[in-house]
Order: structure tokens, then C-alpha cells, then sequence
């Protein structure tokens, strides 16, 4: 599990808002901001009530995320003023560093987006998005890719991994909370690790469009890497050769199944067929 460097970063689908990108290294057991997204800076009428408004939205966001699953999203102020916002924690990440990675993702976003409008900003551990226009429930396919060039996989594992990964796209929407973990045994060769997730706002065929529009795009950048991760607004996928992920279990299911199985997602795949 040593340290793991990101280099190279993928935009799929431009993007309508400006873009700051921090080039960074991430240890892929640690929170980590990985990117963000800021609408251009802009001076305008009402600033004062969108600060208070954004104020009390980060505040709410930050209560209840934790509280519920990991997910929340509501709206603030009124007409010109108005802001929606949304916060998804990794779904295998602790009610108490949810809580605190969406208030250290807010403090980011008010330091490093302190004038704007549309915000998204990643980390590993949670999402945060706000935006004076209603982006609720509605897909948005904009992605970002993050993965080191040449760090390629063991060719005999590429196709499995790939597998395993649109395994995992075709499930997700059906989990209640739209997350899911798979193992791949790679025998000698070691595990790999997929992990995806969609945020709970939109509807689950939109969350396998999304996972699968990732996958298609991405393919040749991400399709033979043993260590990639792919950040969106809707959907999110992590593929991994070591366990990067907390251990989860389901706390909307009743009893302890911690991590599903290669063989739990390809037994799905062939009821499907
Ligand atoms: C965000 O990440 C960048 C690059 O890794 C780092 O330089 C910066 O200090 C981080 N900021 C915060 C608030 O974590
Ligand atoms: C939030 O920031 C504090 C202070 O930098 C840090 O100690 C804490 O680990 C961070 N929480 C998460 C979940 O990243
Ligand atoms: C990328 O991966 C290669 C192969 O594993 C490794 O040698 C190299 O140090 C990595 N680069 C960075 C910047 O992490
Ligand atoms: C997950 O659980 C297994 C078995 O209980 C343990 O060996 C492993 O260290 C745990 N991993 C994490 C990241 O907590």
C-alpha cells in the first residue's frame, strides 16, 4: 500500500466552466482534494445573500451528510439568490470522516472558489457540488480520469479487470446506495480492487449510463492501467491492485456481507443474460 502518484489527468466531455487543476500525489488510503472545478469569478448583484445562503447550504450539507448514508442535497435562499447544493461520501467512508471531509471540502471550496457561482470539488473521500442553477437529479456525464501513464497491468489481468469493472456498472444502480465493491483473484498475480458509486440523486438507469460512459471513454487510457481512478459529477469508478477502501457492509442491509465478490458480480451478470 506505499505511495501512489497520480499523473496524468483525462477530461471527458469539455466542460462549461473553467478549470483549475492541482497536479498532485495521493496515497490511496488517504482523503486527498484531487481536483476542482470553479465557474469563472464573477462580481454580482446579491453577492451578500448568495454568501449567507451558500453559508447555511455548506452548514446543512455537512449536518446531514453524515446522517444519511453519505448523501445529501438540498437548496437555500430564494429566486436570484437561490443555490442547490449535493455532498456523496465514498460509500465505504465512516459517518465521522464524512463529516469531516465534506466541512474540509467546503473550506476548500471557499478558499479556492471564493467568487463563484458553480462549484464541484473532488477528494477522495467525498463530493461536493453547489450551483445557482438546479442541477438536482439531472446527469451530468462531465468526468475527469486520474491515473499514471505507464503504469500498466499485467496483460493477462487487463481483460478480467475490465470485466470486473463494467461488472460493477451494471450492479451498481441496483444497490440502495448505489455503491458497490468487487474483487478480482487474480491468483499469483494478486487482487485487484473496483469500487464504484453514483450519487443518489439521479435515477439508477441514469447511474448505469453514466458508469458505462465513463468506461467507454476512458477505455484506452485506463483499459490496461492497474491503478486509475475516474471522478464525475454523477459517477464515480476506482480500480486499484491493493485494498484502498475501508471495509464496508451495507448498514441498509440487514446482515454482514462485507465485500461483494468477483463471483457475486459475475453470478449478476449471467442472471442478467
Ligand atoms: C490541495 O491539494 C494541493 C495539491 O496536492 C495542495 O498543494 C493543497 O495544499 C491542498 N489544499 C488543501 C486545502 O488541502
Ligand atoms: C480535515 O482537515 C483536518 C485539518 O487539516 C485534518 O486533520 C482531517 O484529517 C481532515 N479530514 C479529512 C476527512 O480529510
Ligand atoms: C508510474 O508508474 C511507473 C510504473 O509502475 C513507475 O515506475 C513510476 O514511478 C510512476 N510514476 C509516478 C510519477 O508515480
Ligand atoms: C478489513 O478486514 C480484514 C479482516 O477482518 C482485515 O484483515 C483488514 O486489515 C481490514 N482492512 C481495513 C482497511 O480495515
Amino acid at each position: 500500500m506505499g505511495a501512489f502518484k497520480f499523473v496524468s489527468m483525462f477530461f471527458l466531455f469539455t466542460p462549461s466552466l473553467s478549470l483549475i487543476l492541482c497536479s498532485f500525489f495521493c496515497r490511496a488510503d488517504m482523503n486527498k482534494n484531487c481536483s476542482q472545478q470553479c465557474s469563472k469569478s464573477d462580481s454580482f448583484s446579491g453577492e451578500s445573500d448568495f454568501k449567507a445562503n451558500l453559508k447555511s447550504l455548506l452548514e446543512s450539507l455537512a449536518e446531514n451528510g453524515p446522517v444519511h448514508n453519505g448523501f445529501y442535497s438540498t437548496s437555500k435562499g430564494e429566486s436570484s439568490t437561490q443555490i442547490f447544493g449535493l455532498v456523496q461520501c465514498r460509500g465505504d467512508i465512516s459517518a465521522n470522516n464524512c463529516g469531516s471531509c465534506i466541512k474540509n471540502s467546503s473550506v476548500f471550496a471557499l478558499s479556492e472558489c471564493p467568487e463563484s457561482r458553480d462549484v464541484v470539488i473532488w477528494f477522495r473521500w467525498c463530493f461536493l457540488r453547489y450551483s445557482t442553477d438546479n442541477f438536482l437529479g439531472i446527469l451530468d456525464q462531465t468526468s475527469v480520469a486520474v491515473l499514471n501513464d505507464t503504469n500498466y497491468d499485467d496483460p493477462s489481468l487487463v481483460s478480467d479487470g475490465q470485466s470486473l469493472m463494467s461488472g460493477l456498472a451494471s450492479s451498481v444502480p441496483y444497490q440502495s446506495l448505489m455503491f458497490q465493491i468487487a474483487v478480482l483473484e487474480g491468483g499469483v498475480r494478486g487482487k485487484r480492487y473496483g469500487m464504484a458509486q453514483c450519487t443518489r440523486d439521479i435515477s439508477g438507469s441514469d447511474c448505469g449510463l453514466c458508469l458505462n460512459a465513463q468506461l467507454d471513454a476512458f477505455r484506452t487510457t485506463i483499459g490496461s492501467k492497474k491503478d486509475w481512478e475516474v471522478y464525475g459529477f454523477n459517477c464515480f469508478m476506482w480500480y486499484h491492485d491493493h485494498q484502498f477502501y475501508f471495509n464496508f457492509s451495507d448498514p441498509t442491509s440487514g446482515s454482514g456481507r462485507t465485500i461483494w465478490s468477483c463471483f457475486g458480480v459475475l453470478m449478476m451478470v449471467l442472471m442478467i443474460l
